[in-house]
């Protein structure tokens, strides 16, 4: 039996040196070391020997039988290394362009938005901050709006506890900045405003508007005409015409409603314009001179304007996006067009 069990070991040992494929191995396995191999046979014959004789060679075939679980575990790992190897030479293209992991982009509304940051920054605006959660001194009693104004409608505006509101409008910043500094100021603030609309193609409860403040000394509306026109140069190239036409907000005196030339049809009227030829762009003023004397300032030492404009409309304008809804329904198809779009 001794000899035998020598044989078996050599035995195994060159077949399983001849093996080539993972299934030579499961072969190998199941003949050498499976119930019906002549190993797991030589138990049973251990009652053949004498019970003194039982434990050694109990023990021998023990051995050989690790060594065996030994050398097909070798081989296994040199046959799926081999395999490996091959399967790595054969993808292994280095003519192939390399995978292309998905990259993002910047919403279209912030591409704007920092346009817009960066053509007034190169006219010397800076930029301020302010609440989004804001009171109902900063929305409206400091900008004069009457007590009974429509704006204040509960309606119209979300209103939180304790004479907190959702931001109407950016115009808040306007004081919070005055407040803090005395004129020269020259600011924008861009930000988010929140109204108690229905979305539809121009409107949604969440939208952006900048706000633009500049009050020195001498300040009058041809400054205001001026920034207006660098700005729509800037924003929609040379050859855009901008207007200022009569209108009324609480907190500018004269008001007016700034409009550019369609960017659309070049100003000869079309469906985005609805044939006037002219797009709005928002409103704007003189600073009114009770707001200056609420926040501090001497009406008659300083003037200022403001203007406010909709980011998301400029946005629309830009890139020809017809619904508003369109900007807030995070389909990606809407973003990837925007892959790549610079500053
Ligand atoms: N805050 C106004 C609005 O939301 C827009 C506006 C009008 C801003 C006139 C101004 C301004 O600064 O002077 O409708």
């Amino acid at each position: 039996m001794h000899t035998q069990l020598e044989e078996l070991v050599a035995k195994a040992q060159e077949s399983i040196a001849a093996c080539r494929t993972p299934n030579d191995i499961l072969d190998a396995r199941a003949a050498y070391l499976g119930k019906k191999s002549v190993l797991n046979g030589l138990y049973a014959r251990l009652r053949e020997l004498a019970p003194e004789e039982r434990p050694a060679f109990g023990q021998l075939i023990n051995q050989a039988r690790t060594k065996i679980e030994g050398l097909i575990a070798a081989k296994d790992k040199e046959i799926k290394n081999a395999v490996r190897a091959q399967q790595v030479q054969q993808e292994l293209d280095p003519g192939m362009p390399g995978w292309m992991s998905p990259f993002g982009s910047l919403h279209p509304v912030t591409i704007v938005r920092k346009k817009i940051e960066a053509v007034f920054m190169s006219m010397g605006f800076e930029v301020a901050q302010g609440p989004e959660i804001e009171d109902e001194y900063h929305n409206f009693d400091a900008l004069n709006t009457p007590q009974d104004h429509p704006s204040r409608n509960l309606a119209d505006t979300f209103y939180l506890q304790n004479g907190k509101l959702l931001r109407t409008q950016t115009s808040t910043v306007q004081i919070r900045v005055m407040e803090k500094y005395k004129p020269p100021i020259k600011i924008i603030s861009p930000g988010r405003c929140y109204r108690n609309d229905k979305p539809d193609p121009s409107h949604s409860p969440v939208f952006q508007q900048v706000e633009s403040l500049w009050v020195d000394k001498g300040i009058s509306m041809s400054d205001l005409k001026d920034t207006l026109q660098n700005f729509a140069t800037a924003m929609f190239g040379p050859d855009v015409k901008s207007r200022i036409r009569p209108h009324f907000f609480p907190f500018t005196e004269p008001s007016a409603e700034m409009d550019i030339s369609c960017v659309s049809c070049a100003g000869e009227g079309c469906r985005v314009c609805k044939q006037s030829g002219w797009l709005e762009m928002g409103g704007a003023g003189m600073v009114d001179p009770a707001v200056l004397s609420m926040v501090g300032i001497d009406p008659e030492i300083y003037s200022g304007f403001a203007f406010g404009l909709g980011i998301e409309r400029i946005a629309m304008l830009k890139y020809n996006i017809g619904d508003m809804r369109i900007l807030f329904e995070n389909d990606v198809r809407m973003l990837r067009q925007f892959r790549g779009e610079s500053l």
